[in-house]
């Protein structure tokens, strides 16, 4: 069985698979118990299972695992913890951004990539860059009011 490194939440691990192409969601989830991303669609068209490679937001249902070797995958385990959230997972609380909170994990990695090229977006930034992420309990605008609030007070 082949064994793929990487840094995961800025820690070494390792995957073991028969299959280079197994999704990294199913080797975070089922093998290295990291369940903050999820399935949704299986077929990258949802963000439910969004994880961070190096620092960029990529679907982890359609990354396969050999890809990462090597690489540093963030998942929202590894942004902060319940009683130190970082500063998009206390916007979203703040902001009550979730109903049923299936979509929530995607959204947030996802909103820490768009903040970490576009620190200060606009409403219409925020949009697009959470266009892809679907959220089926209609919870858009309070997730954009916490994305809006992450990003800090505006100038002006
Ligand atoms: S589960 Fe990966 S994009 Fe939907
Ligand atoms: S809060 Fe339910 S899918 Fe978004």
């Amino acid at each position: 069985m082949a064994k793929y490194n990487f840094q995961l939440n800025g820690r070494p691990a390792t995957a073991e698979s028969w299959d280079p192409a197994q999704p990294l969601l199913y080797i975070l989830r089922n093998q290295l118990s990291l369940t903050g991303p999820k399935f949704g669609c299986g077929l990258g068209q949802c963000g439910a299972c969004t994880v961070l490679v190096d620092g960029k937001a990529v679907r982890s249902c359609v990354t396969p695992v050999s890809q990462v070797a090597q690489h540093s995958v963030t998942t929202i385990e590894g942004l902060g913890s319940p009683e130190k959230p970082d500063a998009v997972q206390a916007a979203f609380i703040a902001e009550q951004a979730a109903q049923c909170g299936y979509c929530t994990n995607g959204m947030v990695m996802t909103a820490k990539a768009l903040l970490a090229r576009t620190p200060k977006p606009n409403v219409e930034q925020v949009k697009a860059g959470l266009a892809g992420n679907l959220c089926r309990c209609g919870t858009h605008t309070r997730i954009l009011s916490a994305v809006m609030r992450a990003s800090g007070p505006k100038k002006g």
